[in-house]
């Protein structure tokens, strides 16, 4: 027999061996770094679980199809690694957060670059269904000043549990989202609707991977924010309703004790700001902290 004519490829670890020597050559270090683990690790996996052809294939039409359903304000991409635990992962090892600064948490499939700006205080539900919310707070450095001309972007569901991006978004424009930026006193506030606890969409492919999995697929209430300032690193995080019925069963693994707070349930009568509610509203007081940069 020839042995110089055989393949390369008699045995799985001489496939990974091959492929280990190509991306040896890769010449930024650190992506040569992140491809060598990455294919260690995948041909592991696959080796671990006796990948069939079938499953393979499978995989590949999935990823096809997941790509079909992102657009601007829906990445369903991040839904899988959401569900996964790995934009978790990746945001807690990656955020070394100093003593004192708000924990961040994972940012979402929804954000959208270039949401509406606001003035202070103004109501960004711009029609959006839902008990009225007037949320305020400050944003404050780790020394506890006022971080001037931060610039927060907020967005978050309506009573249906949906974001405007999942509801006739090229024909109603956003809602319940907007962009602030923070004066000389660091202080933010405005008026929207409460979010309600919500199921990660359930017309997308990571539902039929959760269905198929592990059956969980609420998220608590909570606001997301994402805040950025000159000389801070930039705040990625949610606010959770501590009376969210799902707050020890998200299924994104995104809640942390310390960005629970109390959404305050009123009765018609007079809001913070002076505003005379007719009906019941809730009220959110919350600060942020952010970590120098
Ligand atoms: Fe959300």
């Amino acid at each position: 027999m020839n042995t110089t004519t055989s393949t390369a490829y008699d045995t799985t670890e001489q496939i990974t061996q091959e492929v280990l020597r190509r991306y040896e050559q890769t010449p930024d270090p650190r992506l040569r770094e992140i491809m060598l683990s990455l294919v260690r690790h995948l041909h592991a996996f696959a080796k671990d679980v006796r990948l069939t052809s079938e499953e393979w294939l499978f995989a590949m039409k999935a990823l096809e199809e997941t790509g079909r359903w992102c657009a601007p304000g829906r990445n369903e991409f991040i839904i899988f690694s959401d569900a996964l635990g790995l934009s978790m992962l990746t945001v807690t090892q990656d955020y070394r957060r100093p003593a004192g600064a708000t924990e961040p948490t994972l940012l979402g499939p929804f954000l959208l670059e270039g949401a509406p700006r606001f003035e202070m205080g103004a109501d960004i539900s711009a029609g959006a269904q839902g008990t009225p919310l007037h949320a305020q707070g400050r944003v404050l450095d780790l020394q506890g000043q006022p971080v001037a001309h931060a610039v927060i972007d907020v967005w978050h569901s309506d009573d249906r549990g949906l974001y405007d991006v999942q509801d006739g978004f090229e024909e109603n424009g956003a809602w319940a989202r907007g962009q602030l930026t923070t004066g000389a006193d660091g202080r933010w506030r405005f008026w929207s609707v409460m979010p309600v606890d919500y199921p990660i969409p359930q017309d997308g492919t990571a539902i039929e991977m959760l269905r198929a999995t592990t059956g969980r697929s609420m998220r608590p209430a909570h606001l997301h924010f994402r805040i950025v300032a000159q000389g801070q690193r930039p705040l990625v995080t949610h606010i959770f309703d501590r009376q969210s019925q799902v707050l020890h069963d998200d299924a994104v693994f995104g809640v942390r004790p310390s960005l629970v707070a109390d959404f305050v349930r009123h009765p018609a009568g007079t809001a913070p700001d002076g505003r005379v509610m007719g009906a019941a509203f809730c009220t959110l007081d919350y600060d942020f902290v952010m970590a120098p940069a």
